[in-house]
């Protein structure tokens, strides 16, 4: 008998990973965001073990198992490959909280692409949060969960996200946007966010998913920048964060025309979230959303500079296809744009922007339809 079939009860869960319908760089600004989840998610399968050895493994890189005593996470975790700092920086994470973790199995199976701004490692992490729970640690309960998949990221792995993937993995329903006010999220202990109807096709609409190709990676500089850049920008001002700023006539006190930018684009691109989850809730036609998309990216572009040629060529091509509004999602630096399309022009987007993306040398990106997936849980 192998040692699966000894264990007791394999369970399997799942967790999405998202697109942000709009809201970018705003959740470390303590501001707004709109994510749905996307129909592509970590799987993970997972049992208990009676001894105390975490492991971890993935069907993306089979050579690549951990196994560990789960007092040693911390201590080993430069010796870790990096894909399962994400799993173990979760279960350190409980176990740093007080949660008592013994013997564990878990197995991934991941199909958000990497790299793409699709949130893969957030997936991973609440894929990771969801299975310890269920097998460890029953009581704990959403938010304490999103801040455990959080800290994973943050501290384990070193990539200094906000909160945005992790709350939009857990919390996100079927056939919804989710408006998080990530302010009054972090200090209430309900409430914080609101489910809004979410049904493109009901207004033959599609919302297209195009995955260019150019990777990027969180731990690295350009994010790490874009949020001390935000932070010293609230310093000047007298701020606790850029929320507080309401209208961009009080950012003339930034004398640093780069923090002027910086800071420009957080206050309107929270006006913007607010703007569309107003139309959203009120019914209105979501076509009207598409010019806060378009102005949404070119703030993003020009403001913060997280955009890349890739990804404004991408853009431009959808837009001059017919799109009624499209942009960049995630962080930047490569990754994903979002096309808000009519049924009827999508292959012809589809079509113009991966010739505009072949034309630059990217000729592997991939186009998906994004409809309003559930959030993380278990599965049968
Ligand atoms: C990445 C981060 C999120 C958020 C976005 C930009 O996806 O993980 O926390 O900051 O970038 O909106």
């Amino acid at each position: 008998m192998t040692e699966r079939e000894e264990s007791t009860g394999v369970r399997r869960w799942s967790a999405p990973g998202r697109v942000n319908l709009i809201g970018e760089h705003t959740d470390y600004n303590d501001g707004f965001v709109l994510p749905i989840a996307i129909p592509l998610a970590v799987a993970c399968e997972g049992f208990r073990h009676t001894d105390d050895l975490v492991r971890v493994s993935s069907r993306q890189r089979p050579h690549e198992p951990v196994r560990l005593p789960a007092r040693a996470l911390a201590a080993e975790r430069d010796l870790v490959p990096s894909w399962a700092r994400y799993p173990l920086g979760v279960v350190a994470e409980f176990g740093r909280r007080g949660h008592r973790i013994e013997g564990l199995e878990m197995v991934f199976d991941g199909a958000v692409p990497a790299g793409a701004g699709l949130s893969s490692s957030a997936a991973l992490c609440c894929a990771a949060a969801v299975a310890v729970r269920d097998l460890c640690a029953a009581a704990v309960g959403d938010r304490e969960l999103i801040d455990i998949a959080r800290a994973a990221e943050n501290d384990y792995v070193g990539a200094p996200t906000g909160i945005l993937d992790h709350a939009a993995s857990i919390l996100c329903t079927e056939g919804h946007a989710l408006f998080l006010d990530v302010r009054a999220f972090g200090a209430a202990e309900t409430g914080g966010f609101e489910q809004i109807p979410f049904d493109l096709a009901a207004t033959g609409l599609r919302l297209l998913v195009i995955d260019t190709g150019q990777t990027h990676d969180h731990a690295a500089g350009g994010y790490r920048t874009r949020r001390a850049e935000c932070a010293a920008a609230a310093r000047s001002l007298g701020v606790d964060s850029l929320r507080d700023i309401d209208d961009i006539d009080e950012l003339s006190r930034l004398s640093d025309p780069v923090l002027y930018r910086r800071a420009r684009h957080v206050v309107t691109e929270n006006e913007r979230v607010r703007t569309v989850a107003a139309l959203l809730r009120a019914g209105a036609d979501p076509r009207e959303t598409g010019p806060l998309l378009n102005a949404g990216h070119d703030s993003l572009r020009d403001d913060f500079e997280v955009s890349t040629d890739v990804l404004d060529a991408a853009v431009a091509a959808a837009r001059a296809a017919g799109a009624h509004g499209s942009r960049m999602v995630g962080g930047g630096f490569g990754g994903s744009i979002i096309a808000l399309v009519d049924i009827g022009a999508a292959a012809r987007v589809q079509d113009e922007v991966q010739k505009r993306l072949a034309s630059k040398g990217f000729r592997d990106s991939r186009t998906f339809e994004a409809v309003a997936a559930p959030g993380a849980g278990p599965i049968e």
